[in-house]
């Protein structure tokens, strides 16, 4: 089986942590980099949470630190959301990284690995897509060289950071929509999914039960179902893991039912700026690119992909721990 070769442009963040853990433990899916960017936390604590996260998973993979604040937009950072590292947890946390970030900008890496294998590079981006839109200003070639890019943002029924607007698309609405304007092969996976894309109870007891304590997986989540909105208001049985949708349909595409769609981002700096919309009616004239955008999803097959790759995650930590004491004690004699 050849391995879908990944550029993952991440803020991590609790779940683009779950959607970095379900791509690394795909057979299918091969993650080439990580790039990070200014988002859920500012640019340096997204960058020591992937390298942490890549620590965990015990594989190589270089982490680039890209955009330290969007193209135009400013704003406070999430915490109440992700905390002040921006992956806090309830416990345990991620042992030390492993590796330090790899020197080079994020934007000029994703340039040059899309033009070192055109045709070859999915682009995954799960947070504001500055480094996209910095790479594709660069070097609009990369649109029509990359394989294609999933993305989670948006949403046309509703935002989570203003009414209308997604927190990715928001943070930096001018990149979106200059990515989306670029002519890019793109699947869209908005909060019209990414909404219902939870773990329930028996999931996450499950993840808890997976090893001994420390579990700083389990923490990890944890933390994140505690301080979201959904679960404390009801209208989710856990926490909306929105990061793992595009990487899920990567793994499996029946997960999802996608529609082609014009999307467009407000970008006029009124109560709806970040909003994305899409024109269905019929006489509508003609708009930016039609994507692809993702409206339906099976969520119990979802929550079982992922729960099983967060516990794969823990039990690599778990394991990594042992032979670490192991070899202390063998040391010391
Ligand atoms: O709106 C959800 C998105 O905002 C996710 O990518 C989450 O990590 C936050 O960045
Ligand atoms: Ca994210």
């Amino acid at each position: 089986m050849t391995r879908r070769r990944l550029i993952i442009d991440c803020d991590p963040g609790h779940d683009d942590f779950a959607a970095i853990a379900l791509a690394a433990t795909s057979v299918g899916l091969e993650i080439e980099a990580i790039t990070t960017v200014c988002g859920n936390a500012p640019i340096e604590r997204t960058t020591a949470n992937a390298l942490a996260i890549v620590g965990a998973l015990g594989v190589p993979i270089p982490v680039y630190s890209g955009a330290v604040a969007p193209l135009l937009q400013r704003y406070e950072f999430p915490a109440a959301f992700h905390g002040v590292t921006g992956l806090d947890s309830v416990g345990a946390t991620l042992p030390p990284p492993r590796q330090g970030v790899t020197p080079g900008h994020a934007a000029l890496e994703i340039i040059a690995r899309v033009n070192a294998a055109p045709g070859e590079i999915t682009l995954v981006a799960l947070g504001p897509m500055t480094n996209l839109a910095l790479a594709l200003a660069l070097d609009p070639d990369v649109a029509t060289k990359v394989r294609e890019l999933v993305f989670m943002g948006g949403g046309l029924s509703g935002g989570n950071v203003t009414a209308r607007a997604e927190f990715n698309v928001w943070a930096d609405p001018e990149a979106a929509a200059l990515v989306l304007r670029s002519g890019i092969k793109a699947t869209m996976f908005g909060l019209d999914v990414t909404n219902r894309a939870w773990l329930d109870a028996d999931d996450l007891a499950r993840l808890k039960a997976a090893v001994a304590a420390p579990n700083p997986v389990s923490d990890i989540i944890q933390f994140y179902t505690e301080r979201s909105g959904d679960v404390a208001a009801g209208r989710a049985p856990g926490p909306s893991l929105h990061d793992t949708c595009p990487v899920a349909w990567l793994v499996d595409p029946t997960l999802f039912e996608t529609e082609s769609l014009p999307v467009t981002v407000d970008t006029t700096g009124g109560p709806h700026y970040g909003a994305t919309d899409a024109d269905r009616r019929p006489w509508a004239p003609p708009h930016h690119q039609r994507i692809d955008v993702a409206l339906e999803l099976d969520q119990p097959r979802l929550a079982r992909l992922v729960t099983d790759a967060l516990i794969d995650v823990a039990k690599r930590i778990a394991n990594q721990a042992q032979v670490a004491e192991s070899l202390t004690r063998n040391a010391l004699g």
